[in-house]
């Protein structure tokens, strides 16, 4: 599907994001592994976390999706069956790598596979820990999927050190720490998204977190829970950006996800000079969800590196975008693991780059973009990947000398299928 995005003078509106994916994922899989019927009230629209509800209905659960709710009826930690087929994870690493760790702890094996996007992105990072438990796994090439997951009730509980920063290998471990009586733990380099924590507390399982190290001790069930899914943080930046780029932009946006772990684009934007304003913020299932409102501002620029690129890590596509018109431009290091998301981010964002006529520069780890640059109107991709496909989007916005052309655009669906009807309704 092409999109075309004609440039717009102004934006204006109120908007609602969709769910938070990684939330959603999250909570699937522990209302999967709970005692009896959770609710799930503004569950993601994106294909990935439907990708993680269509896992566990193969594994033999029933999952009712309602007019704006989702009930899943968990059967306990040891309630999942045997699927009759490979898993289908589509596009989602998330699913892949957070629901091995609890296939790892079934006592039947499981191929778990995706798309082609999803055949290249490395599971190394989930079977080391997995494999030091106890089970066994198998990857083409000894890393890419599908995989086939040969689990055991015997897991071990371990220490696990984790080499990159990473919250799916963290949430992978800890979800397989659920059904192990000992305690296991998981060390991270720098902080990443907690929501696996918080959302373990929520199904009362038995987690305490002491700075980087987060420890479960498993065998207690986890409890139903009625659920709230804030709003995508990771979805909002897109509509920030944009109305920071605009000439003329007044946009709230509502019930937006604003667990401290994610909030580092708030923080970066305010920083570099972005009107960005908090109006509320409340507390749900632990997580917190705030009201934005955002106006055209002048963006300085700035550097992302070490810990704060860990915290940006899905935002920097868009933050490019941002960076290619601020004063001073962008400056992106440590970044090595965009080369091994949806697409390699550093290549895809450089190739749009260029033919919008943006000067980049790019480094193994990152990549640099001088300042007081103008987008010009031309046809970029999405190369399947959702977050490039909105982020040029955005930058279309702002282009100079025409409509540009999103290629592949249906990609967005798998984090934000409305994305483009809500750029629609804000444009004027
Ligand atoms: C996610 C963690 C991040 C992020 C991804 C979602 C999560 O990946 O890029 O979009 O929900 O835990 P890594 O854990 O691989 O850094």
């Amino acid at each position: 599907m092409q999109v075309r995005i004609a440039p717009s003078p102004a934006l204006n509106g109120a908007i609602r994001l969709p769910g938070d994916k990684s939330i959603s994922h999250r909570y699937a899989i522990l209302a999967a592994l709970a005692n009896g019927t959770t609710r799930l009230k503004n569950f993601s629209s994106g294909a990935d976390p439907h990708s993680t509800l269509g896992c566990v209905a193969a594994m033999g659960l029933e999952v009712e999706k309602k007019e704006g709710e989702i009930l899943v009826h968990g059967k306990g930690l040891r309630g999942l069956r045997a699927p009759a087929g490979a898993l289908d994870a589509g596009n989602s690493g998330s699913t892949i790598r957070m629901l091995s760790g609890v296939l790892a702890a079934q006592p039947f094996s499981s191929t778990v596979f995706g798309d082609e996007s999803l055949t290249k992105r490395p599971m190394k990072r989930i079977m080391t820990p997995l494999e030091r438990m106890g089970a066994r796994i198998e990857a083409v090439d000894g890393t890419y999927p599908p995989i086939t997951i040969h689990g055991t009730r015997d897991l071990q509980a371990i220490h696990y050190e984790l080499p990159v920063a990473s919250a799916q290998v963290k949430s992978c471990v800890l979800f397989a720490g659920l059904s192990i009586d000992g305690e296991t733990s998981v060390t991270e380099p720098h902080k990443t998204r907690d929501h696996s924590e918080v959302a373990l507390r929520e199904f009362g399982a038995d987690i305490r977190v002491d700075g980087l190290t987060a420890t479960i001790r498993g065998g207690r069930d986890l409890e139903p829970c009625e659920l709230y899914v804030p709003g995508d943080l990771s979805g909002a930046a897109f509509f920030l950006v944009a109305a920071l780029m605009s000439g003329e932009a007044n946009v709230s946006l509502f019930d937006v996800g604003f667990n401290p772990s994610r909030t580092a684009l708030i923080d970066f934007l305010v920083g570099g000079g972005g009107q960005v304003k908090i109006l509320d913020v409340r507390s749900t299932g632990g997580e917190l969800v705030g009201d934005l409102q955002v106006t055209t501002s002048r963006f300085a620029g700035g550097v992302i590196e070490g810990g704060m690129t860990a915290a940006l890590i899905d935002e920097i596509p868009v933050l490019a975008v941002l960076g290619a018109t601020s004063e001073n431009g962008l400056t992106v290091r440590d970044a090595a693991e965009l080369r091994v998301k949806e697409t390699d981010r550093i290549a895809t964002v450089a190739e749009n780059m260029r033919r919008m006529g943006i000067e980049i520069d790019t480094a193994a780890d990152g990549f640099h973009i001088p300042g007081k640059q103008r987008f010009r109107a031309a046809a970029v991709d999405s190369f399947g990947d959702h977050r490039i496909g909105m982020a040029f989007a955005v930058a279309g916005l702002v282009a100079e000398g025409g409509e540009t052309v999103v290629n592949e655009a249906e990609a967005a669906s798998v984090s934000f299928p409305e994305f483009f009807a809500t750029l629609d309704a804000i444009r004027q």
